[in-house]
């Protein structure tokens, strides 16, 4: 599949090597494609060459990025956090549309697939933590979308988990400021997951 990067920071590029290694073709979107010579491109051409796209921009920058671009209709994975701070406490920067995931689907009209926004990007390439796949949650009002992301998270050795539709990015958007509070400002590490554990 050709997969278009928008952010080639920690969770496009950790993203983007997972992606390639199984054997998709991956392209950046950049404010600067000349830093990637090989695979930037500028945000319209990643688009315009993406069968898939992915935003990996931090909060901020989403609306600036997304609202010029050709997306209605696009396939779409939301790995953002709206990201604040209060005295050194990570909390929500309230979305305009209850979470970014909804902002992001209202603004592009794209098929958003809320996902990757749960656990350190270094964990986009799969194993396993004490025995245990790591968890992709993902949120969507698109079945066959979420179908698609689902496989591509199978592909990369990561557990999918529909968690319901979009609007529920709410929930995720909030567990990954958790994991924030957790991992990084209480210091327990970045290999911190939230894993689902079902009985049989
Ligand atoms: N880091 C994690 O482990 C993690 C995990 C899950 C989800 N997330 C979320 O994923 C998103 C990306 O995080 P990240 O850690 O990958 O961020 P990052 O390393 O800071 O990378 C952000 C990318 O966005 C680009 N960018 C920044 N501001 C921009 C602007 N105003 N216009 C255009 N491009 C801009 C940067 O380009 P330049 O190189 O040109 O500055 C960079 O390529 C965030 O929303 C974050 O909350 C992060």
């Amino acid at each position: 599949m050709k997969i278009g990067i928008l952010g080639a920071g920690n969770v496009g590029v950790a993203l983007g090597a997972a992606l390639s290694k199984v054997g998709h073709t991956v392209r950046y979107g950049m404010r600067t494609p000349s830093k990637r010579p090989e695979d930037g491109l500028t945000f319209a051409d990643a688009v315009g060459f993406a069968e898939l796209v992915v935003v990996a921009l931090p909060y901020g920058a989403v609306e600036e990025v997304l609202a010029p671009l050709e997306l209605e209709g696009a396939l779409l994975i939301d790995a953002t956090n709206p990201l604040g701070w209060n005295e050194g406490v990570p909390v929500l920067a309230p979305p305009k549309e209850g979470s970014a995931g909804e902002q992001i689907a209202a603004l592009t009209g794209a098929r958003v697939v809320k996902g990757f926004n749960t656990f350190g990007a270094e964990h986009c390439a799969g194993g396993t933590i004490e025995g245990r796949p790591i968890d992709v949650h993902l949120a969507s009002d698109d079945g066959e979308a979420l179908e698609v992301v689902s496989d591509l998270c199978d592909e990369l050795g990561l557990r999918p988990i529909p968690v319901g539709p979009l609007y529920r990015a709410r929930a995720t958007e909030q567990l990954a400021i958790l994991w924030i509070q957790l991992a990084i400002v209480e210091g327990r590490g970045r290999k911190l997951v939230f894993s689902l554990v079902e009985e049989n």
